[in-house]
């Protein structure tokens, strides 16, 4: 059986993808610092394949925690999803996240030579592109990040691309999510946000559950039909299948590096989205409008058809499933992983 590492496996959509590459008859080792997330969460990926990880609790940026995992299972290739995510913390803070997002992919990335394992597949994000000037956004659109975090994706994936270059023995695989939500459909993983989520999904989740009395609806005088921003909102199942197909295409990719948009094609406006989660939960979600969120843009949607031609995925979930597995999640666990 074939082996890969997970960094930040723990998280959201690391645990999801841990289940998609067990069912899919991957051993799995995860490494993560659980500064963002619970080991509860790997537990739970065991009970719901019926077969164990392995967890080490260790930092990216400690090369000996790297290097004892990496040694002792000697995986066939590495997932990287540790690091930090926050938009608004990453303009609060820039230097931390630089560091912590750049140092962790560098010593991950020397440790991984070290050792003779050169495939990788790294969680980029749509962040990258900034405002977009065509829709739908394919990769070759130009790169214009508009805050810090996304400016360390764009920085990851240019170190990366460097070492394949420096290297026919190594490949590489860098995706770009656009809005991950959802959970998988047994409500016993999802995404669990530390305080006030800064996300629509996971806020319209906690009202729903009544944790939160109102969301706040952030700009309706965009210029789209309903007034209200457009996203491409994807099933984190999908999500995780996509990293499936990108795993399984390195096989037959040294010496490349490859980007991909993983998301569904299909724009959501957030009066779209309260609607789908009301019909999902039973829940009047009252909203309160707000101006405009600083930095956010009015549309934003994939093109995912390179994802389709080369790797042969696509997303199938629609957004009712989404609120329908995110709400599962949610009501099972109201408190999240706490
Ligand atoms: P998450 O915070 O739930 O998961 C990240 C995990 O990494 C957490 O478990 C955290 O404890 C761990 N971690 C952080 N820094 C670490 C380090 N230095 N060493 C070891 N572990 C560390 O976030 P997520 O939503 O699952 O995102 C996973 C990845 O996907 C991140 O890289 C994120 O930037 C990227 N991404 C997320 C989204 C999204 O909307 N959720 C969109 C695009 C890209
Ligand atoms: C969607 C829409 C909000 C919250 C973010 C990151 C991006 C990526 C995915 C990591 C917008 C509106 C939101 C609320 C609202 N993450 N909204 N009330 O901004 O598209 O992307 O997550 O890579 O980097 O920026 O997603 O869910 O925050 O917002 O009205 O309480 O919902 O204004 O129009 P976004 P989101």
């Amino acid at each position: 059986m074939a082996t890969v590492l997970v960094t930040g496996g723990a998280g959201y959509i690391g645990s999801h993808t841990c289940v998609a590459l067990m069912e899919a008859g991957w051993e799995v080792a995860v490494l993560d610092s659980l500064e963002n997330s619970s080991s509860a969460a790997v537990d739970a990926v065991a009970k719901i394949v019926g077969r164990g990880l392995r967890l080490d609790v260790g930092d990216c940026r400690d090369e000996s925690a790297v290097e004892k995992v990496i040694t002792e299972v000697g995986p066939d290739a590495v997932l990287h999803f540790a690091g930090l995510k926050s938009v608004p913390d990453s303009v609060a803070d820039p230097l931390r996240y630089y560091r912590h997002n750049l140092e962790s992919t560098a010593t991950l990335l020397g440790v991984m030579e070290r050792n003779g394992v050169r495939r990788i597949v790294f969680s980029s994000s749509a962040t990258v592109y900034g405002p977009p000037d065509e829709l739908p956004v394919s990769e070759t659109a130009p790169t214009r990040p508009a805050n810090p975090y996304g400016w360390t994706k764009l920085m990851i994936e240019q170190m990366i691309a460097d070492v394949v270059r420096s290297s026919s023995r190594w490949s590489a695989s860098l995706l770009r999510y656009f809005n991950p939500v959802g959970a998988h459909p047994s409500g016993m993983i999802g995404e669990d946000p530390e305080g006030v989520p800064g996300n629509l999904m996971p806020y319209l989740l906690q009202v729903a559950v009544g944790r939160r009395a109102a969301l706040p609806l952030y700009g309706t005088d965009y210029p789209t039909p309903d007034g209200t921003a457009l996203r491409d909102y994807i099933h984190v199942m999908d999500l995780a299948e996509g990293h499936l197909a990108a795993l399984q295409a390195l096989e037959s990719s040294a010496g490349q590096v490859h980007t991909y948009n993983l998301g569904t094609g299909r724009a959501a406006s957030v009066r779209e989205v309260i609607a789908a989660m009301r019909e999902a939960t039973g829940h009047p979600l009252p909203y309160e409008e707000f101006d405009r969120r600083p930095g956010d843009v009015s549309e934003l949607w994939a093109d995912p058809s390179r994802a389709l031609s080369e790797l042969g995925w696509s997303a199938t979930r629609t957004l009712a499933e989404m609120c329908r597995d995110g709400w599962v999640w949610q009501s099972k666990n109201p408190q999240g992983y706490r």
